[in-house]
């Protein structure tokens, strides 16, 4: 699935604000999967592509694997080589490709939706392949964005959403072959599909269940999915409303009664945070601030809805009474983090699919 507006890649990556350790739950998925790769194919050498800082790579490189990462953001892989690990700073591409010894894995996850010329990006996977090499690749899964109205997600540094049938047309015009698939709950739903030169590999039975299970080419779902959308919108502002009116009424009349002082807040600034604040048309009459971990991001502002960012202790100088948790995908690690926001009578709102 495709949509016509985009930024181009080098207005996103030129100063990119995102740092994927800052998610401790990311951190143990990339040390989980590097033990489980290693146990089944014992790589001696890995690319990863958009290898941002280095979580993953480091992985390998704690388990004696030669590795090596391509990502195009220069203070991303910046971070990268202060923790040791060996960056070419590019896009990746058949060009980078072709000037690269053959790797006998090939890592990307959540870089292909941001790719626009896919085809190069493919052909390129395929030269820099060893032989008998693998490649896994994983991606937010278009079936898991319709089902739970992921409309968030669809913003202008993703250039495809797929789905397993796309993704497997996509590498087979390069001579790849997707013979295993795992269903993962990282960001929302994910696939990781596992790729490899044509005639390697046989393809597994639970590819073909998946395969057939998949529902992404029919566009009743898809004009489904446009109205639950502005459905999600209504009952959004319902309850963001409702929440500042109940404590407004509750407080009013009171000797020191500043209406300012219910406060909503927002935790985490996600990209697909801003497309949802933006499309409900959220700014700071209802939310005061937002705190994130990102440094980088600290001392800025949202774009759109021009909410600050601010670093997390601003929560107990505040202590607000709702807290919205705006990366949901990491929602169990952030509510734990802030069970302290309870004590002075805070809650939560969760983005949810909203029935
Ligand atoms: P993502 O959903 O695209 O991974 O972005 C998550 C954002 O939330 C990112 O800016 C980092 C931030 N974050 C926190 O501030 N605290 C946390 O505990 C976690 C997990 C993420």
């Amino acid at each position: 699935m495709q949509v016509g507006e985009f930024a181009t890649p080098k207005a996103i990556f030129e100063d990119y604000a995102y740092f994927s350790s800052q998610s401790a739950s990311w951190l143990e998925h990339c040390r989980q999967y590097s033990e489980d790769i290693i146990a089944k194919f014992d790589p001696k050498t890995v690319l990863e592509i958009a290898s941002n800082d280095g979580g993953l790579l480091k992985c390998f490189q704690k388990a004696g694997v030669t590795v090596l990462g391509v990502e195009p953001a220069t203070n991303v892989a910046e971070a990268s080589e202060k923790i040791g690990i060996p960056v070419i700073n590019e896009f990746f591409d058949t060009k980078v490709a072709s000037l690269l010894p053959k790797q006998d894995l090939i890592v990307g996850n959540n870089v292909l939706a941001h790719v626009p010329n896919l085809n190069d990006f493919i052909a390129g996977m395929h030269l820099a392949l060893a032989p008998e090499g693998i490649i896994t690749m994983e991606f937010p899964y278009l079936q898991n964005l319709l089902k739970e109205l992921q409309f968030d997600t669809i913003y202008h540094e993703h250039f495809s959403y797929f789905s397993l049938a796309s993704v497997q047309t996509a590498f087979s015009r390069h001579g790849l072959k997707i013979f295993d698939v795992d269903v993962l709950p990282t960001h929302g739903g994910s696939l990781r599909i596992y790729a490899a030169h044509q005639g390697t590999q046989e393809c597994t039975d639970r590819l073909l269940t998946l395969k057939l299970q998949e529902d992404t080419n029919n566009l009743d779902a898809f004009k489904k999915f446009a109205d639950e959308s502005q459905r999600y919108k209504r009952v959004f502002l319902r309850r963001l409303t409702d929440f500042k009116d109940r404590e407004y009424l509750k407080h009013r009349g009171g000797a020191s009664f500043n209406p300012k002082s219910v406060s909503i807040v927002a935790y985490g600034a996600p990209a697909k945070g801003n497309t949802l604040l933006n499309y409900c048309g959220v700014s700071t009459e209802f939310i005061d601030y937002c705190v994130d971990t990102t440094p980088y991001k600290q001392g800025r502002f949202l774009p759109g809805s021009h909410i600050p960012v601010y670093h997390p202790d601003m929560l107990k100088e505040t202590k607000p009474d709702l807290v919205y948790i705006q990366p949901w995908n990491w929602s169990d690690e952030i509510l734990q983090k802030l069970e302290f926001v309870r004590r002075w009578g805070g809650e939560f709102l969760i983005r949810t699919r909203y029935r």
